[in-house]
């Protein structure tokens, strides 16, 4: 299928279960907590150094923000929060709700699909900071047509040339043997092929490409991290924050 078949179908709009959300996320978001912990303290690490000059932030595909330190997002003095998912404000009010109670951050959510309508989001906000909060690699999940599903991620970056904005996304994931050391963190200033990354950091086997290798602009520097989302199943996670051109 070419990268022009035709609109997204945007199946997910309306749906409780999501392959990127939903309740079994939820479920296992918060019994994995602790197995976590290191990489939400790397991520917290990564966002502590991102200091946009903004007192407002564009907070993309949240969900409960499982993976998000409070004190990251007491920071701003007001967060637009987009997501699909019904349960999101509920939760992220559970994880985030007396943080941001104390530091008077406001906090609104607004259920829409970001992919359908990102360029009026962009106007609606001109003024935040932008972070895209794990979902840019659930992408392909939201769309069939693997060739428009890479072109639409690699799109972004075009269209936030005057923005400050940050994203962490998977760009691996697969089985990895229970109680195999992780793989160490790792930075690059350019973009890794998928195939090439999987081999630097030894993964073995079949590993699933969310086509995310060029989503951030050349000389921008990559942050990735391991996330040991199940026992047996790793997802390797890039970061990265971009200036204004
Ligand atoms: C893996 S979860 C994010 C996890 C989050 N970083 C955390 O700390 O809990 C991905 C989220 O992106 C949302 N999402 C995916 N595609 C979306 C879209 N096109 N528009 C809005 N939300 C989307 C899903 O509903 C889901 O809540």
């Amino acid at each position: 299928m070419s990268a022009d078949a035709g609109p997204i179908a945007y199946p997910y709009d309306n749906a409780l279960f999501t392959p990127s959300g939903g309740p079994v996320w939820h479920w296992r978001a918060l019994w994995r907590q602790l197995r976590w912990t290191n990489f939400k303290s790397e991520l917290a690490g990564r966002l502590q150094d991102w200091q946009p000059p903004a007192k407002n932030l564009l907070l993309l595909g949240p969900s409960a923000g499982w993976c998000l330190p409070s004190g990251f997002l007491s920071r701003f003095e007001t967060i637009d929060a987009i997501d699909i998912d019904p349960l999101a404000p509920t939760l992220f009010r559970f994880n985030h709700g007396l943080a941001i109670a104390r530091s008077k951050t406001r906090l609104h959510f607004h259920r829409l699909n970001l992919v359908r309508s990102f360029d009026d989001i962009l106007q609606a906000y001109p003024d935040h900071a932008i972070l895209f909060a794990n979902m840019l690699g659930q992408h392909t999940f939201h769309d069939e047509n693997e060739t428009r599903a890479r072109s639409t991620i690699e799109s972004f970056k075009g269209r936030l040339t005057h923005r400050h904005w940050a994203t962490f996304h998977d760009r691996l994931s697969g089985f990895y043997p229970p109680g195999q050391p992780l793989p160490k963190a790792a930075t690059s200033t350019e973009a890794i092929d998928s195939a090439v990354l999987a081999s630097q950091l030894g993964l073995a086997g079949q590993w699933l490409d969310h086509l995310t290798a060029n989503t951030l602009p050349n000389g921008v520097e990559r942050h990735l991290i391991a996330w040991p989302l199940l026992h047996d199943w790793l997802h390797i996670v890039e970061f990265g924050s971009v200036k204004p051109a």
